[in-house]
């Protein structure tokens, strides 16, 4: 796909760039890949890209907490002041290795897509999304936002990959390839956290940590639906098989996404987040969301698809109590809460306290 796309543009590029048969623009294949990853990074990190400005993909996407809202909040703010969106911001690590969305008859389950609600197949039909969500970079169509890519400082590099003569539609999928293939880079998929160096020998995990994983594989059964086996794709654990559930968490009384205008959300704060049930069309899937992959967890708090937990001790210990503890409020969409894997785990304090230990061991250098 991205080669029928270089060599088709090819022939504009080297018209734009240059008047004689110097084919010194022309770039290998490898040195391609890597000038899509360095624009993909500028326009991820671009403020201006948004209306009004100020609003880049790394407002809640930040390096220092793995690509997640670095300020913490349960539904971050939007471009426009006063808008919240009405879900977490996930860690971008590792979602390149994020399958399609597809059902798989024999476990039947809904498996893959982006997206808490896997409404997105790919890191690129992802990335379109957030540009033209009036609650987040709120540009209105797609010509404002290829009209500021085409007078940003970076156009020129777009211009040798993409060429110059493209519609604003063809634009605009170039700016989300590029972004997805910077989202593919290196620094998306380090597999190099404490649990890594202990698979490869290198670290030894303490007491606690050890007491943690094997809880995490046992008694807490996490590893039932967060695996510790090889990711498929990944060929290393991603603590996810991409799968769906419906863990039964509460709705978040701060969700801001309650307070915004009717005009965003009608429903105010008896807004219901049915989930996959959505994006399937299908209310047997209402309430349920896509297993997170666990890695970088420790950095990314609050947790949940609505950031209902605060801290990973708080989500480990509904996980271990909901059932029996009044003191948890009503699941959001009852009818298709898991009450066979979680809820009444018989944990002891000090073996929550452990997996919150293992689970910190997941955190990439
Ligand atoms: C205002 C905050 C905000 C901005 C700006 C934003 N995102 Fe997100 N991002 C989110 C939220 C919230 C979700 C989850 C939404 C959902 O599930 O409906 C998300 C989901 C994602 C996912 C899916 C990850 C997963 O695990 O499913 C990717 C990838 C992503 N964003 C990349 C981007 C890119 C690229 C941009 C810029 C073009 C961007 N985001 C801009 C908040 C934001
Ligand atoms: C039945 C499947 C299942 C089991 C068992 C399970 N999880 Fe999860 N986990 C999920 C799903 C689904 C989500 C996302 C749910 C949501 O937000 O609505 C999730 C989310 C999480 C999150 C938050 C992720 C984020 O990015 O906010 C953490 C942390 C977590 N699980 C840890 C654990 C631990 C620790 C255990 C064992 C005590 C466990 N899980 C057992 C399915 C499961």
């Amino acid at each position: 796909m991205r080669k029928i796309i270089w060599l088709l543009f090819l022939p504009v590029a080297l018209f734009a760039c240059s008047d004689n048969d110097d084919n010194s623009v022309e770039l290998t294949p490898g040195e391609i890949t890597a000038e899509k990853e360095e624009l993909g990074r500028l326009i991820f990190f671009d403020t201006n890209l948004s209306s009004p400005t100020g609003q880049s993909c790394a407002s809640c996407h930040a390096p220092e907490t793995a690509f997640s809202d670095e300020n913490h909040a349960s539904t971050s703010p939007g471009a426009v002041q006063g808008l919240f969106g009405s879900r977490n911001s996930p860690s971008v690590t590792y979602a390149l290795y994020i399958p399609q969305l597809s059902y798989d008859n024999e476990n039947e389950t809904y498996v893959g897509g982006q997206f808490w609600d896997g409404r997105s197949n790919t890191l690129a039909m992802q990335a379109e999304g957030p540009f033209l969500n009036p609650i987040e970079m709120g540009n209105p169509d797609t010509a404002t936002i290829v009209a500021k890519l085409r007078n940003a400082e970076y156009y020129d590099r777009f211009v040798i990959i993409y060429g110059r003569n493209n519609t604003v539609g063809q634009d605009f999928h170039y700016m989300a390839d590029a972004i997805a293939a910077f989202e593919s880079t290196s620094i998306f998929k380090r597999f190099n956290s404490k649990y890594d160096e202990y698979l490869s020998g290198k670290a030894t995990l303490t007491a606690d940590e050890q007491k943690g994983l094997e809880l995490f594989q046992n008694k807490g059964k996490c590893a039932n639906c967060h695996p510790l086996t090889d990711d498929p794709v990944a060929g290393e654990p991603l603590f996810t098989d991409h799968t769906y559930d419906n863990l039964g968490v509460p709705k978040n009384p701060n969700n801001r996404y309650y307070t915004i205008p009717a005009a965003y959300n009608p429903e105010g704060a008896d807004f219901v987040d049915l989930g996959l049930g959505v994006t399937v069309g299908d209310a047997a899937q209402n309430g349920k969301f896509r297993v997170q992959s666990l890695r970088n967890i420790a950095k990314t708090a609050p947790y949940g698809h609505n950031g209902y937990f605060a801290t990973l001790k708080d989500i480990v210990h509904f996980y271990n109590v909901r059932d029996v503890d009044p003191g948890f409020p009503p699941s959001e969409y009852p009818e298709t809460v898991n009450h066979d894997e979680l809820g009444n785990l018989g944990l002891t304090a000090i073996e929550e306290d452990a997996i919150v230990a293992f689970l910190q061991t997941l955190t990439d250098k």
